[in-house]
């Protein structure tokens, strides 16, 4: 069985203290759940703020970063190091976002690098892929998005792999208010699950968590997660108002359809 996995990335929004605001709030709301684990990635600047609060709290939160550099130390100046979050208590960390490859140069090189530096840190990746609209209507989603999960993948064993996650996040879906249809969703997410197994073997894929992002709110949540491959959502815009990140981690009561 695979726990689902609801994690907000906050992008540039919140401040440490708004962040703390917002995580003692979540956590009222969603004192109740249990069955899905929830993970706030708020920005660098905050991590230890949202950390203290949950650890003094004693929050069933996990934290996560929205970025990592891969090397250990040295000189390179506005990186952060893995074991910089590893020391704060970061579980997750966001890898490979299509506003940091679009933005920020990110490659699939870029990401693997990234990926095993996360791993070796005992942090555990999302590892975020999708296709652009040009790509989707020129039927290249499969193909494109196999190329990602592999160059991301490349040189890890099924053992290092064992924690992965994936985010299947179409761009054309990522705060533009227009999201993927379930099905779609889910064959790309069959998809990505095929690819792992195809390069790990069949353990791995049949454990390894695949969210779906792109516009998720809690009028959509429900359906994505009648899906059988898809476990999970990464939430952006809907996850900066308690209420409504809540109301996505309680998809089980919201309304599908
Ligand atoms: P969105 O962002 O929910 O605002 O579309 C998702 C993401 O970028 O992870």
């Amino acid at each position: 069985m695979r726990t689902p996995l609801i994690a907000g990335n906050w992008k540039m929004f919140k401040t440490a203290g708004e962040a703390v605001a917002l995580v003692q709030d979540l956590s009222r709301l969603v004192a109740d759940v249990s069955e899905v684990e929830i993970a706030v990635c708020p920005p660098f600047t905050a991590l230890k703020s949202v950390a203290t609060v949950i650890e003094l709290d004693k929050l069933s939160l996990k934290l996560g970063a929205q970025n990592v550099y891969w090397e250990e130390e040295g000189a390179f100046t506005g990186e952060v190091a893995p074991r910089m979050l590893q020391e704060l208590g970061v579980d997750y960390v966001i890898i490979g976002h299509s506003e940091r490859r679009e933005h920020f140069g990110e490659t699939n090189e870029t990401v693997n690098k990234k990926v095993a530096a996360v791993i070796a840190h005992n942090m555990r990746p999302i590892m975020c892929v999708g296709e652009s609209l040009r790509q989707r209507e020129a039927e290249e989603t499969n193909a494109f998005v196999r190329e990602q999960v592999v160059g991301g993948l490349a040189n890890l064993s099924a053992d290092q792999c064992a924690n992965l996650v994936v985010a299947y996040e179409p761009i054309w879906a990522i705060g533009t208010g227009r999201s993927a249809t379930p099905e779609m969703a889910n064959d790309v997410c069959r998809h990505i699950r095929a690819v792992v197994g195809g390069l790990f073997g069949p353990d791995i894929c049949r454990e390894m968590r695949i969210l779906y992002g792109g516009s998720v709110k809690p009028e959509n949540i429900a359906m994505y997660m009648q899906e059988p491959d898809i476990d999970g959502a990464l939430v952006g815009g809907a996850s900066l108002k308690a209420d409504g990140f809540a109301d996505i981690v309680k998809f089980d009561e919201q309304r599908v359809g």
